[in-house]
């Protein structure tokens, strides 16, 4: 039988408003481009004459990279913005500056910026695709993506598996793209952390929470440790960073009590003997650099979808 779901979305702003059959067909077409890093020529030419920016208003290491590697193995064209050597540090705003880079034909802008909301603003004011790189504590949905990608290359399926995860929820877009991915996909999600870490929103979520790792760690089939915001962290949300460790940092001792072959994920950068001891995070069951190898396929399967569905509408 054919496949009947049709991508129809010229944006990617969140995975909140996606069907768990849209999310599939992301997953399915980044399958597809997964032999492309295997191959000798990595290129294809599917995007060859579209235009890519790279917009980022926040440090990156990973999701930028991941999404200019994308963006030049589909063959096409990439500009590298940055907040600090563009116009915007003499007062230009985002959708001025946006609009100008428009016009000079840009196709696809991804996004990465503090403001949440900020990807929704500019795919309502601008013609070209938006994908968003994750805005404020709203979604960073190609991360979901890329995590629900991972476990389903190890597990088959997320039918009924029992997710953990655990840390900074309050401040972390992840976490949320992460629950709207799993959730719809058929897992089980628990949120994990100090109750100061916790959303006011939690409770709109299809979650569990729970607030002691030690209670549920050896019922989970994945855990994703979550790195903590200092960058977002207003007051202080734990007396110390070691006693934060000692209740909900990853380690080899908390290991011995989880499944033997539970998946250890991270979206990075990781704080090393914080939120996870460095043994865990190079050890046999994790699957961090996994996540970033993947990231790349479904950044691919991302932007490809979206110019498909600009086309058809245009
Ligand atoms: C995340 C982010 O920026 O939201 N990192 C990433 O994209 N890989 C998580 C984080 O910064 O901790």
């Amino acid at each position: 039988m054919g496949r009947k779901t049709q991508w129809t979305h010229k944006h990617l702003i969140g995975l909140s408003d996606l069907t768990r059959e849209e999310i599939e067909l992301i997953l399915d077409t980044a399958k597809s481009f997964e032999e492309f890093s295997t191959r000798s020529i990595k290129k294809a030419p599917t995007l060859r004459g579209k235009v890519v920016v790279n917009m980022f208003f926040e440090d990156s290491t990973r999701t930028r990279n991941s999404f200019t590697l994308a963006a030049s193995r589909l063959s096409a064209d990439v500009i590298e913005f940055t907040k600090t050597s563009s116009s915007v540090s003499k007062g230009e705003t985002l959708i001025d500056t946006a609009r100008n880079l428009e016009a000079m034909g840009v196709d696809i802008v991804v996004i990465r910026h503090s403001a949440g909301g900020a990807p929704k603003l500019l795919s309502r004011s601008i013609n070209a695709c938006v994908v968003n790189a994750g805005d404020g504590y709203h979604e960073h949905p190609t991360q979901g993506l890329l995590d629900v990608y991972t476990i389903r290359q190890m597990r088959g399926s997320l039918e009924g598996l029992k997710i953990g995860i655990v840390g900074d929820i309050a401040h972390s877009r992840v976490a949320r793209s992460d629950v709207y991915a799993m959730t719809k996909l058929g897992a089980q999600v628990t949120l994990i952390g100090p109750p100061t870490l916790m959303p006011a929103s939690v409770c709109d979520l299809p979650v569990k929470v729970s607030y002691n790792l030690d209670a549920v760690i050896e019922e989970l089939d994945v855990i994703n440790m979550l790195r903590i915001q200092f960058e977002r962290l207003g007051g202080n949300p734990f007396p110390s960073v070691r006693e934060y460790s000692h209740f909900f940092g990853l380690t080899m001792d908390r290991m011995q009590r989880a499944k033997k072959d539970i998946l250890v994920m991270h979206p990075g950068p990781i704080n090393r003997g914080l939120e996870i001891e460095s043994e865990v995070a190079d050890g046999p069951n994790s699957v961090i650099l996994r996540q970033v190898a993947n990231g790349l396929a479904v950044r691919m399967a991302v932007l490809f979808l979206v110019t498909q569905a600009s086309t058809l509408e245009g």
